[in-house]
Parts: C-alpha cells; structure tokens; sequence
C-alpha cells in the first residue's frame, strides 16, 4: 500500500471511530516494525519521525524507506513530522513525501505561535498535507529535548487558534507528559471541556505510561490520535541490552536486530489492538 494522505487517514478514522496510534520510528528496523504490527492488527496508525530524526538521515531517505516498509502493508498508514521544530524541517519533509505535518511552536507565545503555524499550514495545505499544532506545553522527554514547561491548555483559547492556524488536528497539555519518568495525570474533564470547543479533533502526546482506559475515555472525548514513542524504544533497546547482559561478546547485529523487529512490531500491535478495544 502507498504511503496514505493524513486527510484520508483521519477520515477512514472518523467513519470507523478508530483511534490511531501514531509510532515514533527512529531507525529502519523500528519503521519495518512498526509496519509489521499496524498490519498484523489490521489497524490504521502513523510512522513518525520527530525533527530531531533529521540529523541520522534525510526526510528523503525516511520517505523511501517508509515507502518500502509498506509495500506489502494492506492497512492505512501515513507519514508524519513530529515536532517539527522550523518551518524549513516542514518544507522539506513535505517536498519529500510526508503525508502528514506537525510544526510544534509551543515554546513561543500565543501571536508567535499562531504565526509560525500559519506560514507552515499555508505551505502544507497548498499539497493536500494536514497540519497538526500544539497549544499549551508538556513536560518531559522527547528524544533529547527536555522540556520542563507545564501550561495545560486553555479552553478559552483554543477556537481563536484553530481558526487563526488553520490546522486541522490539536495536540493539547492536559497533564500528559513526554517520556516514562513523569507519572502522567491526565484531566479528562480539561480534555473533554477542550474537545468541546475545538473546531478539529485532538492528538495525546506522551501516550506512553498512560492507562489505556484512560485513553479510550479519551477516544471517546474527542481524541483522534495519540503518540507513542518511549514504549517502542525501550521494547528495542532492551532486545540488545538483554541479550548483551546474557552474553556480552554476542555480536550477531542481524539476529538480534530481527528479534528487535519482532518485539517492537509486537508492542506496536498490542498498543493500537488495546486503544481500539
Ligand atoms: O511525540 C511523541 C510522543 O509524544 C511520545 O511520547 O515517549 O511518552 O510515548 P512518549
Ligand atoms: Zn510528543
């Protein structure tokens, strides 16, 4: 199957009520992986790519090895920008391929944010490419990017962004957190007062470490995509640090490098099985 447009994705989403996962890929392996357990379960979902992916490789190296990834794939999966942290990263993943956009310019104040999101909306919108945006900022870690910022998303806010952006899906701080060493404490009652006013459907960051009844309660607010990351990388991680610690002049890079395929391709497969149950 091709790389699938986010609009369409979104909407074969919103008809069958899915929640799609979106799965941060780092390398070749986990991208292969993360295809192997979306098409296992027969669901829906995203391989994405944080800004920071863009110094191991290039969005065009990303793209074709995502586009080989799912040659044999017969479930609906796009290609997202996570984070992206300039408008030239945005540029060049869309002229790539990219199937689907995140410019995450939380960091800056609310006109600033509105700007910067807007000149990236105009630009993905030209090609058919959604935009996802961020209001209000999470705590924790995203690959090496630490953020000790907190400010939950505010309602009163949210309508005059979406409409000033013109993004289409709404990545919100509701006491979700990025990484595992922060307990989340996610507000429903927040997510389901945000949900009501927003003009697009919401994305969970941090979903790793989130009780999956919680993001189900979240489906059924008003979220339409939820991120994880760090329970896919720790699944390859501790493949080749286990079996390191069992036999440290173990070496075999292929093998354990298809184990490590097998186990983050299961986890993917359990995660979108359990969201959508
Ligand atoms: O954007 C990526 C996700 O928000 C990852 O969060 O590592 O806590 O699952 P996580
Ligand atoms: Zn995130």
């Amino acid at each position: 199957m091709k790389i699938v447009n986010g609009y369409d994705l979104m909407n074969y989403a919103k008809e069958y009520h899915y929640l799609l996962p979106a799965f941060n890929t780092t390398n070749m392996e986990m991208t292969y992986a993360i295809a192997k357990g979306l098409n296992e379960a027969r669901l829906p979902g995203y391989i994405q790519i944080s800004s920071n992916n863009l110094r191991l490789s290039s969005p065009e190296a990303i793209v074709a090895l995502t586009r080989d990834a799912l040659k044999d794939v017969d479930t609906p999966i796009a290609l997202h920008l996570d984070h992206g942290k300039t408008y030239e990263d945005v540029k060049a993943c869309v002229d790539a391929g990219f199937t689907s956009i995140m410019i995450d310019m939380s960091h800056l104040p609310f006109e600033e944010n509105v700007k910067e999101v807007r000149k990236a909306v105009d630009y993905c919108h030209f090609y058919g490419i959604p935009v996802e945006a961020e209001l209000g900022a999470l705590m924790g870690k995203e690959d090496d990017h630490v953020s000790e910022a907190d400010c939950h998303t505010d309602p009163a806010m949210v309508k005059d962004f979406v409409e000033r952006t013109g993004c289409d899906l709404l990545a919100v701080s509701v006491g979700n957190v990025h990484g595992l060493d922060i307990q989340p404490k996610v507000d429903l009652d927040l997510l389901k007062e945000i949900a009501d006013v927003s003009p697009v459907p919401l994305v969970m960051h941090g979903g790793s470490g989130i009780p999956f009844d919680t993001i189900r309660k979240g489906r059924d607010a008003g979220l339409l995509k939820v991120n994880y990351g760090s329970d896919l990388r720790k699944e390859f991680v501790k493949t080749f640090g286990q079996a390191y610690e069992k036999n440290p002049a173990c070496c075999s890079v292929i093998e354990l490098s298809l184990d490590a395929v097998d186990n983050v391709a299961a986890k993917a497969k359990e995660l979108v099985e359990i969201i959508n149950s």
